[in-house]
């Protein structure tokens, strides 16, 4: 939803000079969606493996995060896209990436292309019938890596414009250190972080986050809390 828009239907997620133009696909199966063309199997290679239809890697999609999702949820997950009201969007540019930013692809760490990251051997995870508190956090975890760092550490967050701020440290080496299971909910349902400022959905997508149920949630706290403490800045 945060990416592609909270109808599925696709949306320009950055633009900038230097990035270039990010356009996230229409998922649903109305003109410009990819939902009439993709059969589950294709859902599932664009989604875990970052591979399209035409055989390319996506562009800036996190696949390498969802490589983690297992049968049940990739399937429901699917389920969820075909649901949608079809939508529009043929009036959308195309993904044009900046100069700039392919330099600094070949230069630094940005995951431009992730079907160059994942390792294309490993299963779809089977269903876990019962998570604990602590799994089901590490499980929904991965959604926080591409901007909070594979240690959770925080920092300047690689492929973004300038402008953003830098990911907090999530865990108890940081800003975690001081937080309740109270104000963890804060932030993610309302966005306050630990000063009190409500932090903009652009840069920490909390609305999309506040869909986590309680359980979620609270399994997430019990698990940042779980990991060792990372110096701030050591994404
Ligand atoms: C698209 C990038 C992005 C993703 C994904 C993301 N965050 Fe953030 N997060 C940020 C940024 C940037 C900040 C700092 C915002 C600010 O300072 O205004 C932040 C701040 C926070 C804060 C506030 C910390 C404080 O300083 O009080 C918490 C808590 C947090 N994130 C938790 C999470 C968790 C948990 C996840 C995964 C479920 C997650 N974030 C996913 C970018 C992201």
């Amino acid at each position: 939803m945060e990416c592609h828009g909270e109808n599925l239907g696709g949306r320009i997620f950055i633009e900038d000079p230097v990035v270039g133009t990010l356009v996230a696909t229409n998922l649903t199966d109305g003109p410009g969606g990819i939902g009439s063309t993709y059969s589950d199997e294709d859902f599932i290679k664009a989604i875990r493996n970052g591979v399209r239809k035409d055989g390319k890697s996506v562009v800036f999609m996190p696949s390498h995060e969802y490589n983690v999702i297992d049968a049940d949820d990739l399937a429901a997950l699917i389920a969820y896209i075909r649901s949608k009201v079809p939508v529009d969007s043929t009036h959308l540019p195309e993904t044009k990436i900046g100069f700039p930013f392919r330099l600094m692809y070949v230069l630094s760490d940005i995951h431009l292309f992730p079907a160059r990251l994942i390792d294309h051997s490993v299963e779809i995870p089977e269903p876990v019938a019962v998570r604990t508190p602590r799994q089901l956090g590490a499980y929904v975890a991965t959604t926080c890596i591409g901007c909070h760092g594979d240690n959770y550490g925080g920092g300047k967050i690689p492929g973004v414009p300038p402008h953003w701020p830098e990911a907090s440290n999530l865990t108890i080496g940081g800003v975690l250190a001081d937080y309740t299971e109270e104000d963890f909910f804060r932030a993610m349902r309302d966005g306050i972080n630990l000063e009190g400022h409500v932090m903009e959905q652009e840069f920490m997508p909390w609305q999309v986050f506040g869909y986590m149920t309680d359980e979620e949630l609270s399994g997430l706290f019990e698990y940042l809390q779980s990991l060792p403490p990372r110096a701030t800045g050591s994404r």
